[in-house]
């Protein structure tokens, strides 16, 4: 028997950004990795739209850079080979979504992680640059070392966001095995 709707959380990751993400719209790929996210946002913002891309290792923008220029998406794509705290000195516009998939590069050095500080300073700063009704949209890995302490403090940081201000939904696959991630979705609230 196999599952089709709610298969795992990268299924359900992207299901969200389609359901999101909308043509002509600007948004953020906070860790690039393998480009995969970043080829399923660069289709769904369309040529009126722009994806910002982030990582900290050259490869992981190299492999996402030939994943673009395969499928003709490079030009709508900015790639950015800097750390996704530094967010507010590239990005000044406000976005209408923001993805995070943390952890270690898939094929890569796995020492190389994404770190519970510079994740929260990320967050934090991505978070005032959201528009009203804006997503964050953060995918946690906790088996790989140094994932459930990033997780505690993303989940302690988001926890403590105001009601009125936010909203953050935490979803998690209680019956599977080896420790499966955990998806955070935030919203923006408007000011009316
Ligand atoms: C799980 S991978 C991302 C996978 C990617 N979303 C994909 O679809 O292939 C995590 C990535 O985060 C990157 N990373 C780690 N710390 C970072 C930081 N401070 N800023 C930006 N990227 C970072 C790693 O280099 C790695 O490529």
């Amino acid at each position: 028997m196999r599952y089709k709707k709610i298969r795992n959380t990268i299924s359900l990751s992207k299901d969200l950004l389609n359901r999101f993400v909308k043509d002509g719209d600007i948004v953020v790929d906070a860790t690039v990795g393998n480009g995969n996210d970043t080829l399923i946002l660069s289709k769904l913002v369309g040529s009126r739209g722009m994806v910002y891309g982030f990582d900290i290792q050259e490869e992981a923008i190299a492999r996402t850079r030939k994943l673009l220029e395969e499928n003709n998406l490079l030009d709508r794509v900015y790639l950015i080979h800097d750390s996704h705290e530094k967010i507010d000195e590239y990005i000044q516009e406000p976005l209408d979504l923001i993805v995070y998939n943390l952890g270690y590069l898939p094929r890569g050095d796995k020492r190389i992680i994404t770190r519970a500080d510079s994740t929260l300073t990320s967050v934090s700063k991505a978070l005032e640059l959201l528009k009203e009704n804006g997503i964050m949209l953060i995918v946690s890995y906790i088996g790989h070392p140094g994932g459930l302490e990033e997780k505690i403090a993303l989940e302690e940081y988001l926890g403590r966001l105001d009601q009125g201000q936010f909203n953050v939904l935490r979803s998690e696959f209680l019956n599977q095995k080896n420790m499966p991630p955990l998806i955070y979705l935030i919203e923006k609230s408007s000011k009316e």
